[in-house]
């Protein structure tokens, strides 16, 4: 079967089973501040697994398109993409572990034709310290449907990824794991937020025999162990826990949350551990083998690089991003870039977006309507990007010609190449030795270094991207607060000393502010106070904070609370303060964070807008505004 044959398989498989199929969410995620992309096919549904109703019922089903930008490193090996497609099938309080699992040994056996001596299974161990017990239902269901296909039925304690690299596979069929079998967005039990979903999940594994193990992963193989030699086809969660400042709770419904690679189980269909090898990639590698004149064979990093990479950009640029500096523009831009740095290695120098984005919109366009419809704009923007990057480029080039005048070239130079003028490493030591310079001799060990420093710097961010989501930390959201102190002090410099702030919300693209006040403002006011934020970001108050007791802030020094907010003894308070004057502008009592200097909120030319003033309840005004 091809995969396009298993998606629909799978759609209809489910469709007789009474399920909705509902249409794949963007890329982009719509309402949700908390990731830049749609990871995983459960993410649009959050609301409904948290108990709210949907329109299409308690049966859903879809292929999800992701992007885990996480991965992009991983980028190489046989499995890992960072684009896929997840085929996702969800009881919302419905069915549960009974017939999901057995659903999805149905498909795989029956309908895909895996064989089923290969398939192995891993269930949750519990966390007696959370209350979080064994998940023996599962495992029992996984020992009636494998003893009853005549399979032995081995149940085996592992634990930990360490311990099974130390005890092995064991004879056993189904594998019980801690951590690694409990599924929630934030990861691990204990790193979820009040509020967030969770639940043990089931998940399955198809044995490559012909797949040597590595020791390099650990001295034996198991189901978890990352040599290649077991791959993980889907994970059935049992999305029933709610995390809580009380601990888990069950949440009102017991859901299912299926979630399956389609790539990994059309390469399990071909019996081929390499996923670039399926219906969906290898037109690509082949087009890639004719531009090069080389074969993938000898050539297989970077063809699937390119190969992935482009696809995530093809049906990035489909969702409606574009390459830029930030967010998800950036990750747009840092995939084609390394496309065309990983092309350099092939020996292809042209441009050769164009050929390879037809060929990828060749592929889907008879599935994704929205392909064909935007295949024109989509190959005009990522070619655009490819022809920018090559002027950065020869930028570099011309850096190696002022490097060339020093007596040697060290590691961090060459990450500086790499990393401010996107300049590939192997072109750089290939112009380095062909003009014969002189390379310092541990400069390999530098540059190691310096991008490994890089690399804790960019996970870091993406971590803090998610945790900052959720909790309001990232880079916009301390923008959007800062410009919210300054409105709530021009709305008293305008309104007067009525104005009391009673509530604030942050989102990446607004931020909300309820204050009293007894009348809708008029334009005149309105404008007064978008000039007087305006005229304080461009006069570049220094923002510092430091401790007081509380009444001493609120009563001597006046620094501004929120309605109904309630203070221990000491109290962190932020001021605002223009360069030249130690008398602050605005004092407020906040937690924080906030940005260094006001004028960070008009980078890129942005100026503070009010989109929107209006009534929130009686006596109680809500304004959204905007830094666009
Ligand atoms: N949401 C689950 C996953 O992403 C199915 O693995």
């Amino acid at each position: 079967m091809t995969a396009q044959e298993i998606r629909k398989a799978y759609l209809d498989f489910f469709k007789a089973r009474g399920h909705s199929i509902i249409p794949r969410a963007l890329l982009v995620p719509q309402d949700d501040p908390s990731t830049l992309f749609t990871g995983s096919g459960m993410q649009p549904l959050v609301p409904y697994l948290l108990g709210q109703e949907h329109p299409s019922g308690t049966r859903l089903s879809n292929s999800q398109t992701c992007l885990r930008a996480q991965d992009i490193e991983e980028v190489g090996d046989n499995r890992h993409t960072t684009f896929f497609e997840m085929l996702g099938n969800w009881s919302l309080g419905d069915y549960f572990k009974q017939e999901q699992i057995s659903w999805v040994w149905d498909f795989m056996v029956n309908k895909i034709g895996l064989d089923k001596q290969r398939i192995f299974v891993s269930c949750y161990s519990g966390n007696a310290k959370l209350g979080l017990p064994k998940d023996t239902e599962s495992a029992g269901i996984w020992h009636e449907i494998f003893t009853a296909e005549g399979l032995d039925a081995k149940q085996v304690e592992i634990g930990t990824q360490e311990q099974g690299s130390k005890h092995g596979e064991q004879s056993g069929r189904i594998f019980f794991y801690g951590d690694k079998n409990w599924w929630s967005r934030a990861g691990r039990p204990e790193e979820m937020p009040e509020g967030e979903p969770g639940g043990p999940d089931t998940e399955l594994f198809y044995l490559y025999p012909q797949v040597k193990h590595n020791p390099a992963y650990g001295a034996y193989c198991h189901i978890n162990c990352d040599c290649g030699r077991y791959i993980e086809l889907g994970n059935c969660v049992f999305m029933e826990y709610l995390k809580t400042a009380m601990g888990f709770v069950k949440l009102p419904k017991r859901n299912v949350d299926y979630g399956g690679g389609l790539e990994r189980v059309a390469a399990a269909a071909i019996d081929d551990p390499d996923v670039y090898m399926i219906s969906l990639m290898q037109p690509v590698v082949n087009l890639l083998e004719k531009l090069s004149n080389k074969a993938y064979a000898s050539n297989t990093t970077p063809m699937r690089v390119i190969t992935d990479h482009l696809r995530a950009a093809t049906f990035l640029a489909v969702d409606g991003v574009s390459a830029s500096n930030k967010e998800q523009g950036y990750v747009m831009r840092r995939l084609i870039r390394r496309a065309v740095r990983f092309a350099f290695d092939l020996g292809i120098e042209q441009n050769f977006i164009e050929d390879v984005t037809n060929k990828i919109a060749d592929i889907y366009e008879p599935d994704f309507p929205e392909v064909a419809l935007r295949r024109h704009q989509v190959i005009t923007s990522l070619s655009k990007e490819e022809k920018a990057f090559r002027q950065t480029l020869r930028k570099g080039l011309r850096q190696l010609d002022k490097l060339a005048k020093q007596s040697s070239i060290s590691g961090q130079d060459l990450f500086t190449l790499y990393d401010t003028y996107g300049f590939p490493i192997e072109l750089s030591t290939e112009e380095i030795y062909s003009r014969g310079l002189k390379l310092e001799d541990s400069w390999r060990v530098q540059f190691d270094k310096a991008m490994e420093r890089q690399r804790e710097r960019s996970r870091t961010a993406s971590k803090g991207e998610f945790k900052g989501g959720l909790g309001g930390h990232g880079d916009i959201h301390k923008k959007y607060h800062t410009a919210t102190h300054l409105l709530y002090k021009a709305l008293r410099d305008t309104l007067g000393d009525t104005v009391v702030q009673h509530g604030s919300n942050i989102t990446e693209e607004r931020l909300r502010f309820d204050f009293s006040y007894p009348a809708k403002l008029t334009k005149e006011q309105l404008e007064t106070i978008e000039d007087i934020v305006n005229a304080q970001i461009k006069r570049d108050l220094i923002v510092a904070w430091a401790e007081y007791p509380t009444a001493k802030a609120l009563n001597e020094m006046g620094a501004l609370g929120a309605f109904g907010d309630r203070y221990g003894d000491r109290v962190k308070v932020y001021s605002m303060t223009p360069k030249d004057s130690n008398k602050p502008y605005s004092l407020e009592v906040c937690g924080g964070p906030h940005v260094e200097h006001t004028a960070l909120l008009s980078e890129g030319g942005k100026r503070f807008k009010i989109i929107k003033e209006e009534s929130s309840s009686a006596g109680i005004r809500r304004i959204k505004a905007v830094l666009a």
